[in-house]
């Protein structure tokens, strides 16, 4: 007669209840009782470590620790989203207690960390937050891009010719430290101390010294702590300057109730650790990542484009700060677990970015990853990392100038340690090896001078272009070619489906195109796409036709897809495709024909000669194929097929504009999913200040409140602010900047969602619509 435990809904009550019981009284498993992530195994695969959590008990109570420990996306997330029921005032608590010894000599150097803005509750928090943001925005970041590649290149000219390095020791460690002290504007001394110091620093806050340990640890910190006060005293006799840190001390002056001593001395310490140690390990574990797989590696080497999104998926796969910490101000019910008042949780991150929930196939290393950047490497929401775009830039430099000069290295046989604690995680020595006599700077030195742009902001896949190699030029009419593009390695193409499309990047044009993906779906080894020759091309169409060749490499961007084909709807379907709006209802239909759906295609043009895809199409669709050719009087009646088919069915169209707005005006009564139709260029015109309003948002998720004014975009606002946002096409037509509205009347632009979509008025395309009224509240 076991029944399910209160509070708990993974366990049922065991016979004997009062044995091991978390203190909601839900027993605790023998997994949960064994979780230790002081052990070696934790910080050698933290995801691998608690997997079985992640599959059967999302959220358990740790005895050893006294901690909830939560391992799933969304609850993460939810926790991350809500600073005010989970508080995060414990995140820089020691989460070892230690004993009278050590804390006697932490107090005898007058150690007093206290809130800085990682561990401050609101409303102190946002207050403090707002007024130290300027400096972190990517506009701000631009100017430190120099300092970070010039450190770079220089600790590599150090090791070039030698064969091998420990690369945390000769470089990973020094160089974001420095970075970190130019960006506080701390003079470079003392390097060498402060380095031991930070150390010590973790295994205070985060690690479990031993009794003996905790002593010598007490100085450690006691010392940092001194020194901190001493760089902070010289910094207040000239604090002009730059330096985040000298910011501080200048707004103290004008609000110094938000800027407190308090908050200097801590912030002058803690933050070394939070830019410094996170960014050097999170480089180390990107590198070890890549390294293992060469093939990871040697794709980086051959396209530094693909670089922003390996860091991304670096920061996803094996990110540099595994767990942190919230307390519950409440009673509350975190993934179905009754947590009290009071109860603290380890939030594991690192166990977030593998959940198979939100991402697929997670323990794969993909650098086109889609959302990679959905990774809770950072936090999320309020307490955001604020600064994650000058990590972002240091490991893009990092990992360009390293691949770029050293793409032979190869990782020595070693074995990896960690120092043992929960949150701080890169390996203590990272070997590697290489032929110096094979440096690809001996043959070419213009090599050297060479560097690809930052790309700040969230990265996704739709920015990310990737090399494809043209496997034939097929004419399929006069005006037309046919290209099959296959991966260079022999590697699947991404994954796509009905209706997707491709930007196609023309050589030295500069300019990229969409083009509708015409093959099957299910051929995993090529890509097919069709291009008219247009008579009006700015250069993009005429690149194509006239200077592709087989066996010639083209870079792509996607695929993406706004224009599905929705499977599971049995309902009548008919395709009609005009010219060479063909190409998206081709894959659909072979896709309606595979799955036995009633459909009909109707392919439209001016005369058969210019219909060059009839021939394949009757052979696959036989008698559902109807061809309309307009010279011989063919046209097709819209009116008429309107008429035969009625609101039931459902109507995949993309063509010209005068069929598609034809088809729009014939089925306006009709329900709104009932015609989708994909177009080719945008509905609105550039923004026309003159003609538009500033409004407010507000931020619900990160408690900031923004002014987009009439000259700007929501987009290039929230950027601006340091918020993550995709984008792509910037002109509404592919659906990468959506984002979720909670109130406020939308003006939508886009060509993108639906008209029941645009109805709910729940999310909005950012890089294009706007506010009917005054204010618009997002889920951001
Ligand atoms: C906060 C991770 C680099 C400054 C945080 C948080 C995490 C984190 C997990 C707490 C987020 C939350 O509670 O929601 C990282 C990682 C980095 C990195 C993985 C490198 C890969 C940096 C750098 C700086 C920095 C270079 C530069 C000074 C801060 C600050 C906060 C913070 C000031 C507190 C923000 C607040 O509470 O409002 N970081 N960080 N971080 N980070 Fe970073
Ligand atoms: Fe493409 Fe906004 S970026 S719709």
């Amino acid at each position: 007669n076991l029944s399910a435990a209160p509070g708990c809904p993974f366990h049922a009550a065991p016979m004997d209840a009062a044995a091991k019981a978390a203190p909601n009284g839900c027993p605790i498993s023998a997994r949960a009782a064994a979780f230790d992530p002081f052990d070696d195994a934790y910080q050698q695969d933290p995801p691998d470590y608690v997997r079985w959590s992640r599959d059967d008990e999302p959220v358990f109570f740790s005895p050893r620790l006294g901690y909830w420990v939560v391992t799933r996306y969304q609850d993460i997330k939810a926790i991350f989203r809500d600073n005010i029921t989970f508080s995060p005032s414990i995140a820089l608590e020691k989460i070892t207690p230690t004993g009278p010894e050590a804390n006697a000599v932490l107090a005898s150097y007058g150690y007093a960390m206290n809130r800085t803005l990682v561990n401050e509750d609101e409303p102190a928090h946002m207050a403090r937050r707002r007024v130290l943001m300027a400096p972190f925005t990517p506009e701000a970041l631009k100017e430190h891009e120099p300092m970070v590649r010039e450190l770079a290149r220089a600790y590599v000219d150090r090791f070039i010719d030698d064969g091998r390095a420990d690369l945390v020791d000769q470089m990973l460690w020094e160089v974001p430290l420095t970075v970190a002290l130019h960006f506080l504007g701390v003079p470079e001394e003392d390097m060498q101390m402060l380095r031991q110091y930070s150390i010590a620093h973790t295994i205070n806050t985060w690690g479990r010294p031993k009794p003996e340990e905790q002593v010598r640890v007490a100085h450690a910190v006691g010392n940092f702590w001194q020194l901190a006060g001493r760089i902070l005293d010289k910094m207040r006799q000239d604090p002009s300057g730059p330096g985040w840190m000298k910011f501080g001390i200048r707004m103290q002056a004008e609000c110094p109730d938000v800027i407190t001593d308090s908050y200097l001395h801590s912030m002058m310490m803690a933050v070394i650790v939070a830019a410094h140690e996170t960014t050097a390990n999170a480089t180390a574990n990107a590198l070890k990542l890549l390294l293992q797989r060469p093939q990871a590696w040697r794709a980086v080497c051959d396209d530094p484009g693909l670089i922003p999104n390996a860091v991304e998926e670096c920061l996803r796969h094996n990110g540099s700060v595994p767990a942190w910490r919230r307390i519950a101000t409440r009673d509350v019910t975190v993934g179905g677990v009754d947590v009290p008042a009071g109860g603290k949780l380890l939030i594991v991150m690192a166990s977030a970015n593998h959940d198979p929930r939100h991402f697929d196939d997670p323990d794969r290393v993909d650098l086109l990853r889609e959302n990679a950047s959905d990774h809770l490497t950072f936090g999320y929401g309020a307490h955001q990392c604020m600064g994650k775009n000058l990590a972002r830039m240091e490991m893009q430099v990092f990992l360009e100038e390293l691949s770029r000069r050293l793409p032979h290295m190869r990782l020595r046989e070693q074995a990896f340690s960690y120092v043992p604690n929960t949150s701080f995680r890169g390996p203590e020595h990272l070997w590697v090896e290489w032929d110096p006599s094979r440096n690809p700077e001996g043959t070419d030195p213009a090599l050297l001078e060479r560097s690809t742009p930052v790309r700040m902001g969230e990265t996704s896949r739709h920015a990310v272009s990737y090399p494809v190699v043209v496997e034939s030029v097929e004419p399929v009419t006069a005006d037309i070619v046919r290209l099959r593009l296959v991966p260079p390695d022999g590697r699947p193409v991404p994954r796509w489906q009905a209706g997707a499309h491709i930007d196609v990047e023309c050589g030295d044009t500069g300019l990229s195109r969409q083009y509708s993906l015409c093959g099957d779906p299910a051929d995993p080894r090529r890509l097919e796409i069709a291009i008219l020759r247009d008579p009006a091309s700015r250069g993009g169409s005429r690149w194509i036709h006239t200077a592709l060749q087989p066996g010639q490499r083209l870079k792509i961007r996607g695929p993406r897809n706004h224009f599905r084909f929705d499977e599971n709807d049995v309902r009548q379907v008919i395709f009609i495709g005009g010219g060479i709006g063909i190409t998206p209802l081709m894959p659909m239909a072979r896709r309606a024909r595979e799955l036995g759906l009633p459909y009909v295609l109707h392919y439209c043009g001016r005369s058969r000669d210019a219909m060059g895809f009839a021939d394949e199409l009757a052979a696959l669709h036989g008698g559902r194929l109807r061809l309309h050719a307009s010279d011989e009087g063919g046209r097709l009646d819209i009116p008429a097929l309107l008429a035969a088919a009625g609101p039931d069915a459902r109507i995949y169209a993309c063509g010209p504009a005068r069929m598609l707005d034809a088809l729009q005006a014939g089925c306006a009564g009709w329900p709104d999913d009932a015609l989708r139709t994909e177009h080719f260029a945008a509905a609105q015109g550039k923004l026309d200040p003159g003609q538009e309003h500033g409004f407010d948002v507000e931020l619900r998720d990160s408690g900031i409140s923004l002014t987009v004014p009439a000259d700007s975009t929501l987009l290039d606002t929230l950027r601006a602010a340091n918020i993550d946002v995709q984008s792509d096409c910037c002109e509404g037509l592919c659906g990468s900047c959506e984002v979720a509205v909670i109130e406020g009347e939308i003006d939508h632009r886009d060509v993108v969602l639906t008209r029941a979509e645009r109805e709910a008025g729940d999310r909005m395309m950012a890089c294009c619509s706007r506010a009917r009224g005054k204010r618009l509240v997002l889920a951001l």
